[in-house]
């Protein structure tokens, strides 16, 4: 079964083909295009949303070339096609599932509406020897933080989110703040590694409290209230660089504590042995090293998608899309997008 997913729900173009061969343990990954639209938004400090879906328009058609040609197949060869159908930003989730429901519709094949935030709890599995095994989830993206019982494909429990910011949004804001470059999550990492994250004790919202929520809302007005104190202009431009590096280190610090702590909170709770983490902020170089590190200590196995997996792209789409249709759950061609589209199964939490 060859499935051929497409994502464009914020400012990622991409597309992904994904083969499963009867008698194979694990599908085969054939290809995953993105065609990232960051250095645009970059100069408005933000995702345009009208720009972002103007651009998946144009971009689309070559992506899908280049997917197919490095992947050796032809679009006539697709069994399934997926596509993003939220959450995300309405003119963008558009023009991917439109292109995914007309192309399933001129070939007469099914079609697989997937869900943004299941495609990036499922990326740890999809090179995974394994395949998918129950776990529990750490989903971190720009604009969720969720900590999801899994089960198996579809069958999830939600067990904690954020009540304010997500953990990527967090970044991005401080960031913002800080006058660094979108997306803030990266560029907070660089310095952070430069930087001592005991200098600026930040605060750890709801970490000792008994649920397993997050809240990151209050790490802007910190950084806020502290830029004043350190530069009389309130200016971050006039930080002298290893100040920066120190705050950077100071909020990245604050939040991974968090995570890990709420995630290991979690796993105990569960009982689940392993645990995976999806999503743009999954690729930060603290949060890599310090959850590997006190899972170990947990004897808890980690699964950590490679870093082209954890932000935006269609690989994971493709996945879900798979696994839904080893299911035989296909999505009707009149599916609508959903830009506050939950997590099937999970809208409760536990
Ligand atoms: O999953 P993703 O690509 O998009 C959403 O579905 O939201 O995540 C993007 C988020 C952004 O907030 C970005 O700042 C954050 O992931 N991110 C990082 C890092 N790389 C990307 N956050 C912290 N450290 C990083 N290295
Ligand atoms: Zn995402």
């Amino acid at each position: 079964m060859l499935v051929l997913g497409i994502e464009s729900s914020c400012d990622e173009t991409a597309v992904a083909l994904i083969e499963e061969i009867e008698g194979e343990e694990q599908p085969r990954l054939l290809s995953s295009v993105i065609s990232t639209q960051i250095p645009l938004h970059r100069l408005y400090g933000g995702v345009i949303p009208e720009l972002a879906s103007r651009n998946h328009s144009t971009n689309l058609p070559g992506v899908l070339k280049e997917a197919l040609e490095k992947a050796g197949r032809d679009i006539s060869q697709v069994d399934v096609f997926a596509s993003t159908a939220g959450p995300g930003l309405v003119a963008a989730l558009l023009v991917g599932n439109t292109a995914a429901k007309a192309l399933a519709l001129a070939a007469g094949k099914p079609f697989v509406a997937v869900n943004h935030l299941e495609g990036h709890m499922l990326s740890p599995f999809i090179t995974h020897p394994q395949g998918l095994v129950p776990h529990l989830a750490l989903v971190v993206s720009g604009g969720h933080t969720l900590l999801v019982d899994v089960q198996g494909s579809g069958n999830y429990r939600l067990l904690g989110r954020s009540v304010d910011d997500a953990a990527g949004e967090a970044f991005d804001k401080v960031a913002k703040m800080l006058d660094l470059p979108y997306p803030g999550g990266p560029e907070i990492d660089k310095r952070a590694e430069q930087g001592d994250p005991n200098r600026f004790k930040l605060p750890r919202p709801m970490l000792h409290e008994p649920h397993l929520d997050f809240s990151f809302s209050g790490l802007k007005t910190a950084v806020l209230y502290t830029l004043p104190k350190l530069v009389e202009s309130g200016n971050p431009n006039d930080l002298d660089e290893q100040t920066m590096c120190d705050l950077c280190a100071g909020v990245r610090a604050a939040i991974v504590e968090v995570l890990i702590h709420k995630a290991l909170k979690a796993a105990r709770q569960t009982g689940h042995r392993v645990m995976a983490v999806s999503g743009g902020v999954s690729c930060n170089g603290a949060l890599r090293r310090e959850l590997s590190a006190a899972c170990a200590r947990a004897k808890i196995e980690l699964i950590l998608p490679p870093n082209s997996l954890t932000t935006d792209n269609a690989a994971m789409i493709a996945f879900a899309g798979l696994l839904r249709a080893r299911a035989q759950d296909f999505s009707p061609l009149d599916t609508p997008v959903d830009p506050n589209l939950r997590l099937a199964g999970a809208q409760t939490r536990a």
